[in-house]
Parts: C-alpha cells; sequence; structure tokens
C-alpha cells in the first residue's frame, strides 16, 4: 500500500483496496477488474463535462504543445492566463471584478482568508480577522480552510487554527426547524443567531463569513427560504466581508451560472474551481470586488509587492482548459441545459421522495439529493446502488446527485432507476408494510 488515502480509513484501506479506476467514457468509469460504474457524482462534484471529453484533451495539448508552464510572479504573465481573467471577470455575479488565481480549492480559500486580514489591516482594523463558518460547511484541507469546515473528523489531530473561527449552525430546515416554524421563520431565527453571536464576539473581531451558497459535502443543504438574505443583513450591520465558497456550485450546477445569482448573494470574495475546468486540470481562483481589491492594491504597493502567490497558480494549461470548458458552456446553453436536465430528474425525484425510508428529495439545478431517515439505511442504499452500477456520495443520511452536464436523458433515468430500485432491495421490511 505505497499511498495514504486522502479521506479513508487506512488501516480499512489494507485489507480491502480501494475500488482503482482505470479508464472513463463520459459520464461512466471502469475499475481494473472491468466493472463499469455511472457516477452520479460527477467524481467529486468536478468532471462537470464527463471522464474524456475530446475538446479538453486537444485544448490542454494544444498548449502544452505552445507553452508548457510559465509563471505570474514578479512582472511575468501568460498571455492565455489574462484571457482566462477577462472572460471570467465578465461572467463574474455581483461586483465581482478581478480574479487570484491558485491550483485547489483548499489553496483558494486559504487566499480568500489571508485577503480578508490584509484587507482588515490595510484598513486600520487589526483585531477584526476571524472567519464566521458554519456546522456542515466544507472549505478544504489547508489549515484554515480545515479550521473553517465544519467536520470535526477534519479539525480532530490535527490541531488546527480553530481560534481564528467563529461556528454558527447549519440552515438545514428539514431537521433542524422547530415545530410549526415556517421556512422563513426558521431563517429569521438562523440570522438572530448570527446577529447574537457576532454581538457576544464583538463585531470587531470578525473580518468575514464564508459559505457555500448550497451547502454540498455537508449533505446538499439548500437554503431554506429568505435565508441568505437575512444573512447579508446581519453581515452588512457589522461590517463583515462575505465569502461565497462556489466551488461545488459554480458553473452552473444549481441551474444558473453561480449559486450567487440562484440566492441572490453579493459576496465581497468569492472562491472557484472544480468545474472552472471541468476538473481536468488543478485549478482554482479568488474573485473579489474592486472596493477589496483596492484596499489590497494600495496596501501591496506601499510594501513594494503582494507577498502571496503559488508556483502553478494560473496555469497555462488549466487557462487553456478552463477557456475551452467555458466555450463548451456556452455552447450548451449552460443555466438552460442544467435546467431542462434537472427538469427531467425531478420527476424521477419526486417518485422516489414518496418510497419507504426516503425523508425528502430535493434539488436546485442538477445537484439533488435523497435524505434517508438514517444513515444506516443511505449506506445500505449507496452499496446496493453501487453492486447496481452506479456511484452516488453518502453523507450520513444524505445520498448526493451532482452528474455531469454531458449526461443524456437515458443516462439520468438509468441513475434514477438504479437508485430507486436500490432503495426497493434494502427496505424490503418496510416496503410491504
Ligand atoms: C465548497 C468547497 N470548498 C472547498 C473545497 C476544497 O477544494 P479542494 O479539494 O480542491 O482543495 C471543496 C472540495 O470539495 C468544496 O466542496
Amino acid at each position: 500500500m505505497a499511498q495514504l488515502y486522502p479521506f479513508t480509513d487506512p488501516r480499512a484501506a489494507e485489507t480491502h483496496a480501494p475500488r482503482s479506476i482505470a479508464k472513463g467514457d463520459n459520464v461512466r468509469v471502469t475499475d481494473t477488474e472491468g466493472n463499469t460504474f455511472v457516477d452520479a457524482v460527477s467524481g467529486l462534484w468536478c468532471a462537470s463535462l464527463g471522464f474524456n471529453h475530446p475538446r479538453l484533451i486537444r485544448a490542454a495539448e494544444a498548449q502544452m504543445q505552445k507553452l508548457a508552464f510559465y509563471h505570474g510572479f514578479m512582472g511575468r504573465t501568460c498571455e492565455v492566463t489574462d484571457r482566462l481573467a477577462k472572460r471570467l471577470v465578465a461572467r463574474l455575479p455581483g461586483d465581482l471584478s478581478h480574479v487570484f488565481f491558485a491550483t485547489s480549492g483548499s489553496e483558494a480559500v486559504e487566499s480568500a482568508v489571508k485577503m480578508v486580514r490584509y484587507y482588515q489591516n490595510a484598513r486600520g482594523k487589526h483585531g477584526k480577522k476571524r472567519i464566521i463558518a458554519r456546522e456542515g460547511g466544507y472549505h478544504g484541507s489547508g489549515q484554515m480552510a480545515a479550521a473553517l469546515t465544519g467536520m470535526s473528523y477534519c479539525h480532530d489531530g490535527f490541531d488546527v487554527p480553530l481560534d481564528m473561527v467563529v461556528r454558527v449552525g447549519r440552515p438545514h430546515y428539514l431537521r433542524d426547524a422547530e415545530p410549526g416554524e415556517t421556512e422563513l421563520d426558521f431563517s429569521r431565527r438562523m440570522a438572530r443567531e448570527l446577529d447574537q453571536t457576532i454581538r457576544r464576539e464583538g463585531p470587531d473581531t470578525i473580518g468575514a463569513f464564508i459559505g457555500e451558497p448550497a451547502m454540498g459535502s455537508g449533505g446538499v443543504i439548500l437554503p431554506p427560504e429568505g435565508y441568505w438574505a437575512e444573512v447579508q443583513e446581519v453581515l452588512a450591520k457589522h461590517d463583515i466581508l462575505l465569502i461565497a465558497d462556489e466551488i461545488i456550485t459554480g458553473f452552473g450546477r444549481t441551474g444558473n451560472w453561480f449559486g450567487c445569482e440562484t440566492w441572490g448573494i453579493k459576496p465581497d470574495l468569492m472562491t472557484m474551481a472544480k468545474q472552472m475546468t471541468a476538473a481536468y486540470f488543478p485549478m482554482s481562483a479568488v474573485a473579489m470586488t474592486a472596493q477589496v481589491r483596492d484596499v489590497i492594491a494600495d496596501a501591496a504597493h506601499g510594501m513594494g509587492t503582494f507577498g502571496h502567490g503559488v508556483t502553478y497558480g494560473g496555469h497555462p494549461v488549466g487557462a487553456a482548459v478552463a477557456l475551452e470548458t467555458l466555450d463548451i458552456y456556452e455552447e450548451m446553453d449552460l443555466p438552460n441545459h442544467v435546467n431542462a436536465l434537472g427538469d427531467h430528474l425531478a420527476q424521477a425525484l419526486e417518485i422516489i421522495g414518496a418510497q419507504p425510508g426516503v425523508l425528502e428529495a430535493r434539488r436546485a439545478g442538477l445537484l439533488a439529493a435523497v435524505e434517508m431517515n438514517t444513515n444506516e439505511d443511505a449506506e445500505a442504499v449507496v452499496e446496493a446502488a453501487e453492486r447496481n452500477g452506479v456511484f452516488f456520495r453518502l453523507i450520513g443520511p444524505v445520498i448526493a446527485i451532482a452528474p455531469p452536464y454531458t449526461a443524456s436523458r437515458d443516462d439520468l433515468d438509468e441513475v434514477m432507476r438504479t437508485l430507486s430500485k436500490s432503495i426497493e432491495e434494502v427496505m424490503p421490511v418496510m416496503t410491504t408494510a
């Protein structure tokens, strides 16, 4: 066992080796034993154009032939990366107007947090540095990104800087609402609790709030009615920046180009990765408003440089792949395409929502979830589905669904038929009850 595998029990992997994937064909992957699966979560919510798109392969190869590497440090840049920056800026929601490139989602989150600190220092607000993050939020594996993540297994044993994080609740209406509480009441209570937390901790100690427009790895939690409007009002009152983590929701997933558009969010900073290159190249970015950028630019000018960046940030091959990905998204008429496929999924979700053991089926665009009553039921369903040829993502009681945009209607039917059949298989007692 030469690898220490991420998010895997290393001892369990010694006796039960991870399934080894050898090749991909659009939405399907095949393992080394010849078993083929439809991947209903696009790998890690990222392979939005399937696993071997010929145009992305050609774009990477052509860029490698032309210029396989150059950097963006100390007075150099890549022509193709500048082109991508312009193209992204034209697409960004709200007042976002500048981008900074890194390689992974975690690096984008680390960069965004450092930018918040730099910004607050430049404004003379030296104590305003802690970041509010939510239970169940996932923001990556860097020191700060793991601390922001609201999952204890990302903290335990790692000594991540939890003292820099102020934790608030997750907006999971289904599980956490009080009896008789409407969605809007629930959102207002969440906002009141946020306000109380900020007052208790001291608004002058808090620099930013980070949140995924819809939570992904925390269980595909779609924001309840009014949630983001209420939260933004509280943040604005206390002069707290908003970082939208769009690493899963960005580039069409929720039925708009960005989750910020789906839920009326106006962030000061925004992180993106994954579907930016359809996962064919590790590339991420932080977007920021002109307000944030200008404060940072002036401070950095005073010091003679902006002392932050990574060797492969804005990699020319990643930029070429991202540009081709954007071309493909535009040609497929992205939000409309995702919404049409999402509507197709909706009919099957409705039927599955009424199956035994299922608490709720929910969806925004092509981001969907089936929440079972118990973790055990969900685990049994996901295992049965894998035996039946489809990969889903198990998150506690939640079965996550986020298929590639290149899935055909037949592929989606196969995914949902398999899910339904797998639920029937593992819930036989209740089926006949
Ligand atoms: C919302 C969100 N933020 C950040 C990350 C971290 O990205 P990466 O794994 O590329 O470091 C992820 C990864 O799943 C994510 O879903």
